[in-house]
């Protein structure tokens, strides 16, 4: 029998996940984990690098997992864990932060951002986190990462620090390919459809959360930002429509071009409605195994110990080889 091929990808815990994340990320590592042997983490230590209130950091963490699980994850099938959990990953990240360039971090697009948002917290932690990012992933000996098009450069680096380590210590690490998804990879601002759809956002109406009510999701939708020719169609010049035809496509199931077709007399007000409505009802079966999970902490943290427990087993290998390697006493 060959071994399957192992996927590893991150999610934040920082607050409720939305449409954005479910479709440019979960869903996706729904059916990959079909295929695949798959680790899927809630980065909590990546968190911290924006300062977070503690009652809220765990809270949406659990919630995280909870979504995880709701949205098709099975962890029966798949690892799924908290990162904070596996002392692994933060060991390892300070060994790749010996490995890793000034310079390269100084390129990372991510934190260029973050940083001029965040002016008076620009901590160390928020500079290195492609090396955790990278960490995550190399314990792993991980071949392929489901990762939105934002993170190209993160896994590029990954690639970079890991073939840098490898050509020095021989084949330590497995070298990963980033698995950007074809369609439906970004799910933009719903008030500025050129800006990915964020929760962070400051415009509540911008993005859609997956615990938002059927109501909610439709308003959302009403005031979704267009353009002003009353055309739907799929085009560079119309990102507001193309977003929301990437999102009506992702909620059928159907092609780009046969959601046009369907409303082409249609009128943006008619379209509009419709996308909102294929949402609400879309998430409403998991929102209610949303709101199981949620009920029952103590089998949700059971879950997330199992998860752990898998995950430091298989860290643990990658880790010693590592510190042999290098020439720490053993
Ligand atoms: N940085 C990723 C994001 O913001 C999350 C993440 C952390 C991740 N570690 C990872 C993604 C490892 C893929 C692999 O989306």
């Amino acid at each position: 029998m060959t071994q399957r091929k192992r996927i590893f990808s991150g999610i934040q815990s920082t607050g409720i996940p939305t449409l954005g994340s479910f479709l440019g990320a979960i869903s996706n590592w729904e059916k990959l984990s079909a295929e695949y042997d798959c680790l899927f983490c809630v980065v909590d230590l990546h968190a911290i690098t924006v300062r977070q209130d503690p009652k809220e950091l765990r809270k949406y963490g659990r919630e995280m997992l909870a979504w995880l699980i709701a949205l098709g994850l099975d962890p029966e099938k798949s690892i799924l864990y908290y990162q904070s959990h596996v002392s692994a990953h933060a060991e390892l990240s300070w060994i790749l932060n010996c490995f890793t360039y000034m310079g390269e971090l100084n390129r990372m697009a991510q934190f260029k951002m973050k940083s001029a948002k965040n002016e008076e917290n620009i901590n160390a932690g928020l500079y290195s986190y492609p090396v955790l990012q990278a960490a995550d992933i190399l314990l792993y000996q991980t071949n392929m990462v489901p990762v939105g098009e934002d993170q190209r450069q993160h896994i590029e680096l990954c690639r970079d620090v890991a073939g840098r380590f490898n050509k020095i210590y021989g084949d330590i690490f497995t070298i990963p390919d980033a698995y950007i998804p074809p369609v439906g990879a970004k799910i933009m601002s719903l008030q500025n459809p050129t800006e990915k759809m964020s929760k962070s956002d400051d415009n509540l109406n911008a993005c859609i959360y997956l615990s938002d009510s059927t109501d909610t999701v439709i308003k959302k939708f009403k005031r979704a930002v267009t353009d002003s020719d009353n055309f739907v169609k799929f085009s560079e010049e119309k990102p507001g429509i193309s977003n929301l035809l990437t999102i009506y496509a992702c909620m059928t199931g159907k092609k780009i071009a046969e959601c046009e077709a369907t409303f082409a007399d249609a009128g943006y007000g008619a379209f509009k409605q419709a996308v909102g409505e294929a949402v609400a009802q879309n998430i409403a079966p998991y929102q209610a195994e949303h709101a199981r999970l949620m009920s029952d902490p103590a089998e949700l943290d059971a879950i997330a110990a199992r998860g752990a427990e898998k995950a430091a087993a298989s860290a643990e290998k990658t880790l010693s080889k590592v510190k042999e390697s290098i020439g720490f006493v053993i």
